[in-house]
C-alpha cells in the first residue's frame, strides 16, 4: 500500500501544492523551513487526523486561513484508493472515494504510518500524558474500537469527579450513583488495560533484539504501571470501593488508566532517569523497528515510514543498520538538508523532491 499522490490546501505553509507520482523511496530535500516536515505531518494527519507535533491539530491550518484538507491517493495492490480530511476550529470531516464518513473510526487507519522524528523523544522525556497519548494512538490504529472506549471511560472519569466534587459539599448525596459509575469504570478500565498490556507485550516481543542491533549485549523492555495490572473486573471495582473516602475528601477519582504510565528499563534501569540522550535515541528508534515489525509479522501490514531528519542525528553505521531493519515493501519518505547525510546507494535509489522557498 502506497501512497502515490499527495494534495495540501491551507496545510501549515502551503496554501495549494501537489506531490504527484511518489515512488517507494521519497527523498524530500530543502532547506531548514521549507516545509519538509509539514509533508511528512501531512501524511501522518491523512491516516491518523492528528499531528505528531502537537496536542491540538488545528495548529497546522494556515495561518490566517479557516480550514485545511489533505488529499491522498493511495495505491493498494493496483487499485487507487482516495482519501481526504478536512479541518476546522469546529472539527473534522473525512471522506473515502469521496463519500463522507459518519465516524472518525471509520476512517482512521486506511493506512497506517510511523513517524520517527527526533520530537518522539518526548515519549521517554516527557510526562506519563505523552506517554499514554502515544499508546493511544499506536493502539487505535490497530482496533476500530479502543477510541470509542477511551473516550467513554474519559466521560465517567469527568462525571465522577463532578459528583465526587458536590458530595464533597453536600453530604447528603447517597452513593448510590458512584457504584452506578464506579461498576462501568470498572468494565471499561479492565478492557482498556488489558489492550495497553496486551499491546505493551506485542511490542516487547521484539523490542530487545532491535536494540541489541544498536548495542550488543544491551537489554531493553517496556514496563507497563497501571493501577488497575493484573486486576479483573470485580477486584477493579473493590479497589475502587476500598478508595472511595479517601476520593470524596479529594474530590477526584484516584486510580484507574487515566494516570497508566510505562517506562523503559534499559539494562535494568529506567531509562528516563539514567540514560543518555544518545541511547534515548537508539531507544526510540527500537521502539520504532518494533512497531513496523510488528505490523508486518502480526498483521501483514506495511506501513508508511516517516523519517524525519533521522539521518541529521544518525553516522552512516547506525542509518544503514536502521534501513536493513525496514522492508523493501515499506514506503519510505526521508527529509534531508543534505545529500550528503544520506548513504549514497540509498539516494540513489530514491525519488528526489526538492522544495524551495
Ligand atoms: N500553521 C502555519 N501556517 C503557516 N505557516 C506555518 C504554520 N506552521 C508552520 N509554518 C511554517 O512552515 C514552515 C515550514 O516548516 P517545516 O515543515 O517544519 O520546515 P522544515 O521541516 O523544512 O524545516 C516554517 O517556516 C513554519 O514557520
Ligand atoms: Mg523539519
Amino acid at each position: 500500500m502506497n501512497v502515490t499522490k499527495l494534495e495540501l490546501i491551507n496545510f501549515r505553509n502551503y496554501e495549494k501544492y501537489k506531490l504527484e507520482n511518489l515512488k517507494q523511496k521519497n527523498i524530500i530535500l530543502g532547506d531548514n523551513g521549507t516545509g519538509k516536515t509539514s509533508i511528512l505531518e501531512s501524511i501522518y494527519f491523512g491516516s491518523i487526523t492528528k499531528t505528531f507535533k502537537s496536542s491540538s491539530d488545528s495548529v497546522v491550518i494556515k495561518k490566517e486561513k479557516d480550514f485545511s484538507v489533505v488529499k491522498i491517493e493511495l495505491d493498494i495492490n493496483n487499485k487507487l484508493k482516495k482519501l481526504e480530511v478536512r479541518i476546522t476550529e469546529n472539527g473534522k470531516k473525512t471522506k473515502i472515494n469521496g463519500k463522507l464518513k459518519k465516524r472518525l473510526s471509520d476512517y482512521i487507519s486506511t493506512y497506517k504510518v510511523i513517524i520517527f522524528s527526533p520530537d518522539e523523544i518526548k515519549v521517554i522525556k516527557g510526562t506519563p500524558q505523552n506517554r499514554r497519548n502515544y499508546i493511544n494512538i499506536q493502539i487505535s490504529q490497530l482496533n476500530k474500537y479502543y477510541i470509542t472506549k477511551l473516550n467513554n471511560y474519559n466521560t465517567l472519569i469527568k462525571n465522577k469527579n463532578e459528583y465526587l466534587k458536590k458530595m464533597y459539599l453536600n453530604k447528603n448525596l447517597d452513593e448510590i450513583y458512584l457504584d452506578i459509575i464506579d461498576k462501568k469504570i470498572s468494565e471499561l478500565g479492565f478492557e482498556i488495560c488489558s489492550y495497553r498490556n496486551e499491546y505493551l507485550n506485542k511490542i516487547n516481543n521484539y523490542i530487545s533484539n532491535k536494540m541489541k542491533k544498536f548495542k550488543e549485549n544491551s537489554s531493553l523492555f517496556i514496563k507497563y504501571n497501571s493501577d488497575f495490572d493484573g486486576l479483573d473486573e470485580e477486584k477493579i471495582f473493590r479497589l475502587l470501593k476500598k478508595v472511595r473516602k479517601k476520593e470524596i475528601i479529594m474530590g477526584v477519582s484516584s486510580v484507574g488508566i487515566h494516570r497508566d504510565d510505562f517506562e523503559f528499563i534499559y539494562n535494568n534501569q529506567n531509562a528516563k532517569e539514567f540514560c543518555s540522550q544518545g541511547i534515548q535515541k537508539l531507544i526510540i528508534l527500537s521502539m520504532k523497528l518494533s512497531e513496523n515489525e510488528l505490523l508486518i509479522k502480526d498483521y501483514g501490514i506495511y506501513p508508511i515510514l516517516l523519517l524525519d531528519d533521522l539521518f541529521s542525528e544518525l553516522d552512516k553505521t547506525n542509518q544503514n543498520k536502521v534501513l536493513k531493519n525496514l522492508s523493501k515493501q515499506n514506503q519510505i519518505f526521508i527529509t534531508t538538508t543534505d545529500l550528503n547525510n544520506i548513504d549514497k546507494k540509498i539516494v540513489n535509489n530514491s525519488n528526489i523532491l526538492t522544495l524551495k522557498d
